[in-house]
């Protein structure tokens, strides 16, 4: 079939929008559009031209790997090319790849793959020479890259010097590996919490501030970023060939050996059904990775069958990425209405017209800030683009201007409390509005008590939102301590109580009154103040009254604890309102011990660093258990660190304890000696 016009045109609308959009992810690290939203352009691009190969040029965005490099940077050109990869949207899609694999290969049996996944970070490619690290690139063009062996360097994850060990005999003369480098969900979190209160832009998604902190022309500004990264492929080396494992499974395992992080979920399998077995795992596994993946990447294992089959312009055709389904919607925005937190911060959320993202129904989404609501210029029946990432709260990514016609005005900051009609004010250098009338303030009240009432701060059962609501509403509740006031008959005639419901009720609270000091300043809800600090302040203060009297500065002397933490803390306990509400819960019979600290303990005096995850117990409950036995905890390993505490898939952690020698305990070893 010839291609009409139209198609003529289309190929040609395609391509620009490609082009303009690659550009902007690549060069500038401002994306304009989603993944997905890019994917189906491309998607659609390929098909024109495999449909009509008279409209391919050889300047098509299809012919090509990447963009160019930055300019500012030196550049260094990969030893091979840096390859991308073809896209699977659906079962089916992973099944076609997997006849063309055997196809190619004129093979009727299940053909193994090594299955990883895939990481939504920034592909690089480290030089080792003589098995020091030499020089690092990113991906660029896909043959040219630029020169970012700086930053690279200030990565905890890389290792300078590859490990000479037992296990290995010979280590390259020269040695080329790709990789990703990325931003765990919760760092990305806190640099961006840390960007909006310094008044700076945020980064749209944590691989946007991977990329931001990596291209930095100051190396300073990348080590001050927690940045990870996982060796994912193998660039060549020079070693004798019967060394080199002959499957990318087994390299992967070398690279470990060699210090190189790997992604610990990677597996092989064999046939298209284990395949497709694997992304349901992966995907249920999604949300509690502690970083963004987008999909699953299949790999032939065998590099003799890769070789064998070759690549096309931009990709190899012995691997393939399966996309998770696009993660975003469109509908409108009803209304705009403002949430007061816990902490009397005022949250702008989208009241939106219900639709489903990822196979869940949104109807409401935040937009964080006011600085948020200029930034997109979101309006009252605007038609919106909602994008669901992980765990994490839905987000309006971007106003419809072509679906959204008769604009309604542009938004305005309250001036007084949706909630209880007080002043609001702007923290300085914050982008969020706060209400500072505390608990008089009905909103900040619900969630004082919420918090308060938590499994983890005072654990009172069968106090949902729902009845705090209405115990307020009741006036049967004023204030946190009125909680321990309430009778069976105050409630016993509420809708939804009962003799029996009531009494436990009852019977719940007073059971909370037996409790830890560490639990109770955690209930508390002091800004800045979460599990591990307030246990740091238990365990440093010993009673209540003695935090009640604290120095700012005696605080800041407490390990852990910054100077912004112990403003809070000793605001908090020189406001009269909370000095009356601790004292009135004494009053009302609340015990709370004090941590049994252990000074005999082995774990006395040492610092520990934790990794992986255990069967016991969480990692947040070993933590306690070591400080209360006087361990320090920290998050990354160094010279100063005793021990590293491992777990199951402990990470790159584990190799760099192993890098310093440092001592390994498991969790049978840490029973043991908690014991
Ligand atoms: S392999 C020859 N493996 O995805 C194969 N890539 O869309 C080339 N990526 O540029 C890449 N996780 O930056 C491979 N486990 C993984 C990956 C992965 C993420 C990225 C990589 C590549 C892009 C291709």
């Amino acid at each position: 079939m010839k291609p009409k016009k139209a198609d003529q045109l289309q190929v040609e609308k395609l391509s620009t929008l490609i082009r303009t959009h690659s550009y902007k992810y690549h060069v500038l690290d401002e994306p304009e559009i989603e993944d997905s939203e890019y994917d189906v352009l491309f998607q659609e691009l390929l098909s024109l031209e495999e449909r009509f190969p008279e409209l391919l040029s050889k300047s098509s965005p299809t012919q090509r790997v990447g963009s160019k490099p930055l300019s500012g940077f030196k550049k260094i050109s990969h030893g091979s090319q840096m390859l991308s990869l073809d896209n699977a949207f659906s079962i089916k899609d992973l099944e076609d790849f997997d006849k063309r694999v055997k196809e190619r290969l004129a093979i009727e049996e299940d053909v193994e793959y090594c299955c990883e996944p895939k990481l939504d970070g920034v592909a690089v490619n480290l030089f080792y020479k003589n098995g020091a690290l030499d020089k690092a690139a990113t991906r660029g063009d896909g043959t040219v890259g630029e020169d970012i062996t700086h930053n690279i360097k200030t990565l905890p994850a890389v290792p300078l010097e590859l490990l000479r060990n037992k296990e290995v005999t010979t280590i390259p003369t020269s040695l080329e590996v790709r990789g990703e480098v990325f931003i765990e969900s919760s760092e990305f979190k806190k640099i961006n919490k840390k960007l909006e209160e310094e008044a700076k832009k945020p980064f749209a998604n944590p691989r946007n501030a991977a990329a931001g902190s990596l291209r930095q022309l100051d190396p300073k500004i990348t080590a001050s970023r927690p940045l990870k990264l996982f060796i994912h492929g193998y660039g060549g080396s020079d070693s004798p060939h019967e060394e080199i494992p002959n499957n990318q499974f087994e390299m992967l395992q070398l690279f470990k050996k060699w210090g190189l992080p790997i992604n610990p979920e990677t597996e092989t399998v064999r046939g298209i059904k284990s395949c497709i077995e694997y992304f349901s795992k992966i995907e249920s596994k999604r949300n509690a990775l502690p970083y963004e993946i987008d999909g699953v990447v299949y790999k032939v294992n065998n590099f003799n069958l890769q070789q064998r089959m070759g690549k096309v312009t931009r990709a190899p055709r012995w691997a393939v990425a399966r996309k998770f389904p696009a993660e975003t919607g469109k509908t409108v925005i009803n209304s705009i209405s403002f949430q007061v937190g816990r902490l009397g911060s005022i949250t702008p959320v989208a009241d939106l017209e219900p639709v489903k993202v990822g196979g869940v129904t949104i109807s409401n989404a935040s937009l964080h800030n006011f600085d948020e609501i200029d930034r997109l210029d979101v309006r009252e029946g605007d038609v919106v683009i909602i994008k669901r990432a992980g765990d994490v709260i839905p987000q309006v990514t971007k106003v419809d201007l072509k679906d959204s016609v008769k604009r309604k005005p542009k938004i305005k900051q309250p001036k007084t409390c949706p909630s209880c009609n007080g002043e609001l004010f702007r923290d300085e250098g914050a982008a969020a509005l706060r209400c500072l009338k505390g608990q008089e303030c009905p909103a900040q009240l619900v969630e004082v008590i919420k918090h308060f009432v938590s499994r983890n701060a005072m654990n009172i059962d069968g106090l949902g939102d729902k009845i705090i609501r209405l115990f307020i509403e009741k006036k049967i509740i004023k204030s946190v301590s009125d909680l321990y006031k309430i009778k069976e008959e105050d409630i016993i005639s509420l809708e939804g109580f009962g003799p029996k419901s009531s009494s436990n009720l009852i019977e719940s609270i007073k059971t909370s009154k037996d409790t830890s000091l560490q639990r109770f300043i955690y209930a508390l809800g002091i800004r800045e103040v979460g599990e591990a600090t307030a246990l740091n302040l238990a365990i440093n203060f010993n009673g209540i009254k003695r935090l009640m009297e604290v120095s700012k500065e005696d605080l800041i002397e407490i390990n852990d604890i910054g100077p912004v933490a112990a403003g809070f803390i000793h605001d908090y306990f020189s406001d009269k309102n909370s000095i009356e509400l601790v004292n009135e819960l004494i009053l009302l019979g609340l015990k709370l011990s004090p941590p049994q600290t252990d000074n005999s303990s082995k774990f006395s005096g040492k610092t520990i660093v934790i990794t992986g995850s255990f069967t016991s117990f969480s990692r947040n409950e070993l933590k306690e258990q070591l400080i209360v036995r006087g361990a320090k905890v920290t998050s990354s390993i160094s010279t100063k660190t005793d021990f590293l505490i491992s777990g199951e898939k402990p990470g790159s952690k584990l190799s760099k304890a192993e890098e310093l020698n440092i001592k390994t305990l498991n969790e049978q070893e840490v029973i043991d000696l908690l014991n």
